[in-house]
């Protein structure tokens, strides 16, 4: 079996769903439930024996040590984190506390736990630890995609801390051998994605009537992947890279902010036109957000070239799943836009002009 963090998450809920269904192997998902974490999004492996899930903090090294004696994994694959870049502004210390303290203690019980185990089951254990384009900085147009050599240079509380979390994954690796893999990947999109987030926040509030907050002239650039790609990256990591690498995972689908609401709407208008005229009339140029990184590009030859992967989707199918996904689950959208939700919503949007 193999211990997931974050696996009530969007991606992590996204990575338990098709394992248990492609892999088939049983999971144990450790997450604290925070805002970002909804059991609703794993409700059809309720009473499957393959899922066990666990309500706890990665930052608690005794939960995570008895979890790992009890159920003996294979593999510990690492989501859990705080996610949010305006979220990492407004307040930092969850993302330092989560991502960095949660990262160490994580690390530190699967040495205990690793440095236990027979020769045989010790060489075949992995750490795999999820991480960002993020932590690379922002690119100048014309600047060639980040490569897994690009330095570190992350430019929000967010990044810092994720960028923290990879060096420690690293040096775990180099100073006690514990066998870890990275992955650092750009953008991802598609069902189960928190709509505090561009594309969701773009299309639920869309379908509401409200204004689509772009963020300063919209011209920022992400490079998106489509989450099941992300999934099967991971999955193709986890079964061959190489100890201590870090591989980059992307789509190859750099596009500007303002690109992608105009895609949404132009979808909306074709599936569920509105009388009222166009979605694009909703569009709303509002504050920048500080220090907002002005590009992402990732280069993922290497994950191609040493592994095989590519990604299955392109933008326009994976834009199209998506959009409708959410229109096909409202009762989902409802249940997590509670009253938290809308604090947040108030929160990060009434400052902006
Ligand atoms: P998310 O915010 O949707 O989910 C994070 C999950 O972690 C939630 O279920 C939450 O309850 C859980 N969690 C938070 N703190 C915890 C703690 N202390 N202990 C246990 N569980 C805790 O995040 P996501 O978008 O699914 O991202 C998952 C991972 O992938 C993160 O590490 C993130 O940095 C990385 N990543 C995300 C993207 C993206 O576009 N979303 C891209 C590249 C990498
Ligand atoms: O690059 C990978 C990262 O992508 C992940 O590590 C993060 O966990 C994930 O949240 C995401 O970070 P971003 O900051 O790029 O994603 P977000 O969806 O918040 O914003 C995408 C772009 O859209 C960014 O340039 C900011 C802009 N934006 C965002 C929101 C929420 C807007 O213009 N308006 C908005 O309301």
């Amino acid at each position: 079996m193999i211990l997931v963090t974050g696996g009530a998450g969007f991606i992590g809920a996204n990575f338990v769903l098709d394992w248990i269904s492609l892999v088939g192997e049983p999971v144990v998902n450790l997450d604290k439930l925070t805002y970002a974490g909804n059991l609703e999004t794993l409700s059809v492996l309720s009473g499957d024996p393959r899922h066990i899930f666990v309500r706890g903090d990665i930052c608690d090294r005794g939960l995570v040590e008895s979890l790992l004696e009890e159920h003996r994994p294979r593999a510990i694959v690492h989501f859990a984190a705080e996610s949010h870049v305006d979220r990492s502004i407004h307040g930092p210390a969850d993302f330092i506390r989560t991502n960095i303290d949660g990262t160490f203690a994580l690390l530190e019980a699967a040495r205990l736990y690793w440095s236990n185990l027979a020769a045989e089951h010790k060489a075949a254990f992995r750490f795999l630890h999820v991480s960002t384009d993020e932590v690379y900085g922002s690119l100048r147009p014309g600047d060639p995609a980040f490569t897994e050599a690009h330095p570190f240079e992350p430019n929000s509380p967010y990044s810092a801390s994720k960028a923290a979390s990879d060096h420690l994954v690293r040096a775990w690796y180099h100073t006690y051998g514990l066998p870890v893999l990275t992955t650092n990947c750009s953008n991802n999109y598609g069902p189960y994605h928190f709509p505090e987030k561009l594309i969701p926040l773009m299309i639920t509030n869309a379908l509401a009537g409200k204004p689509l907050p772009v963020y300063g002239d919209g011209m920022q650039i992400r490079d998106w992947l489509y989450v099941k790609d992300h999934c099967s990256a991971i999955r193709r990591v986890l079964e061959a890279g190489r100890l201590g690498e870090t591989y980059n995972v992307g789509g190859w689908n750099e596009k500007p902010n303002i690109e992608i609401v105009h895609t949404i709407c132009s979808l909306l208008d074709e599936i569920k036109s509105d009388l009222a005229g166009s979605y694009r009339r909703l569009v709303t140029h509002v504050t920048d957000r500080p220090g907002h990184d002005r590009r992402y590009a990732i280069d993922a030859r290497k994950l191609e070239r040493e592994l095989g992967w590519k990604p299955a989707e392109t933008f326009e199918t994976g834009i199209r799943k998506t959009v409708q996904w959410y229109l096909a689950n409202p009762q989902w959208v409802a249940n997590v836009q509670s009253g938290a939700y809308r604090e947040w919503i108030s929160k990060n949007y009434e400052e902006r002009q």
